[in-house]
């Protein structure tokens, strides 16, 4: 088999066989195939796109690079959800110990965060003690005894996908609907759960700026995961406004707690429940998760699944040194909020990472006091910059110019779910 022939066959657009692909998969994962290789056949297929069963054939063979988590010994239903990331997303934190307070048991091992979007273990690494690393012996017994666990997938699970996706990074290959999906599903389908409910968002702070597309990814992932044996389920979700009132690591984790605690943002609250209910359908649970946000039993899980992680549910978290506040410049009703604006400026204050090895900080990020539809008072405070690095305010203000309007007309709140996408053959349809 050669890396030039299999390239060449994607360039001119015709199907690869399964057998060049398994090949060139395990051939690059092993470093036979060169980076400059699998940049090329990435490219192509970028450009050219893939057959359904190459599609299928492609994410097996990333599947199998690795290890598939083995949780055929819990005594719940296990089911997950995966974001493909906005801005101000902080549903996994409170969704973990919802949908285990109901009776599932959530295997959640996510990534980092790259670019204007944060990552859940960022965010969860601002609690004190809290460790995102655990042996997967740990990430069986936190699951068992605590019906949740979130943690860092380790290096044994799709190791093909760490490096394509580091590759395609610097490519330009990211936005590509079979890679993008490729790599989300064999990472789920490496980690074990028996189900999955996909948020896939649509809008400005998204990967997805168009409906059409956003669809067509999350209808190529449920594809995916039902031919595994993942039981598979979409939300299509807004991401044109942050969202809830935060973006930013400790300031993200608060406002999760507020919801746990029975508060916080509708928009953050109504989502959560949403997917909660989804996941729960899909493994047969009957429970109510917006009587267990109001009851305590979610913020009493979240309690537990932190601990289990050697984490202080009670300690205080990280503040910023420094703050800036941008006030209203006039009265009315607020029209937009940019989430990619308010995305970058978080991420420019320190709250997000340019490349994968970098810190991020803590403390840093974004506040905002009102959301679209709600009115706005001249001269009060509309948006607060939180860091503790006064150099970066600067750049934060700049990505914030624009991001917003304000106007007379009553405006209402966009709608949070867009669609919903089920298996083709009614699998897990209500
Ligand atoms: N998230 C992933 O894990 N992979 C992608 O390709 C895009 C988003």
């Amino acid at each position: 088999m050669s890396a030039v022939e299999v390239i060449r066959t994607k360039r001119d657009g015709a199907r690869l066989s399964d057998e060049q692909i398994r090949w060139f998969v395990d051939a690059y994962t092993r470093g036979e195939v060169a980076h400059e290789q699998a940049a090329a056949l990435c490219m192509a297929i970028f450009l050219r796109g893939m057959e359904p069963a190459e599609l299928a054939t492609w994410t097996d063979a990333m599947l199998r690079s690795g290890e598939r988590l083995d949780l055929s010994d819990l005594r719940r239903p296990s089911v997950d959800k995966h974001s493909t990331g906005g801005v101000g997303d902080k549903v996994s934190l409170v969704l973990v110990p919802l949908v285990a307070a109901c009776g599932a048991a959530v295997p959640q091992l996510s990534g980092r965060g790259l670019g204007h979007t944060g990552g859940t273990l960022d965010k969860l690494e601002a609690i004190p003690g809290w460790r995102a690393v655990l042996s997967n012996d740990e990430i069986r017994r936190v699951l068992r005894d605590e019906g949740g666990v979130i943690c860092a997938a380790g290096e044994g699970l799709a190791p093909a996908d760490r490096k394509l996706y580091a590759l395609r990074d610097i490519t330009a290959t990211v936005e590509s609907i079979p890679l993008i999906a490729s790599s989300i599903m064999s990472k789920k389908i490496a980690e074990g759960t028996g189900a999955l409910v996909l948020d896939v968002k649509v809008g400005r702070g998204a990967f997805m700026a168009d409906l059409a597309d956003a669809r067509s990814l999350a209808e190529t992932m449920v594809g995916l995961g039902e031919a595994h044996g993942v039981r598979t389920r979409a939300l299509l979700t807004g991401m044109d406004t942050p969202m809830g009132r935060t973006a930013g690591n400790a300031l993200e984790v608060a406002e999760a707690v507020e919801v746990l605690q029975g508060g916080g943002p509708p928009d953050l609250v109504e989502l959560t429940v949403a997917l909660a209910r989804e996941m729960l359908d899909l493994v047969g649970i009957e429970a109510d998760p917006a009587a267990a946000l109001a009851d305590g039993t979610a913020h009493q899980r979240w309690r537990a699944i932190i601990s289990a992680q050697g984490g202080d549910p009670d300690a205080p978290l990280p503040l910023a040194a420094e703050r800036h506040t941008v006030v209203a410049p006039r009265s009315g009703v607020l029209q937009r909020l940019d989430a990619l604006d308010v995305g970058v400026a978080a991420w420019r204050l320190g709250a997000g990472r340019a490349r994968k090895e970098d810190p991020v900080s803590a403390t840093a990020g974004v506040t905002w006091r009102a959301t679209v539809g709600e009115p706005v008072v001249a001269g009060a405070p509309l948006l607060e910059l939180h860091g503790d690095d006064p150099a970066r305010f600067e750049g934060a203000l700049a990505a914030l110019e624009g991001a917003f309007d304000i106007g007379a007309a009553p405006v209402g709140a966009a709608p949070l779910v867009l669609g919903r996408v089920v298996p083709e053959h009614g699998a897990g349809r209500r």
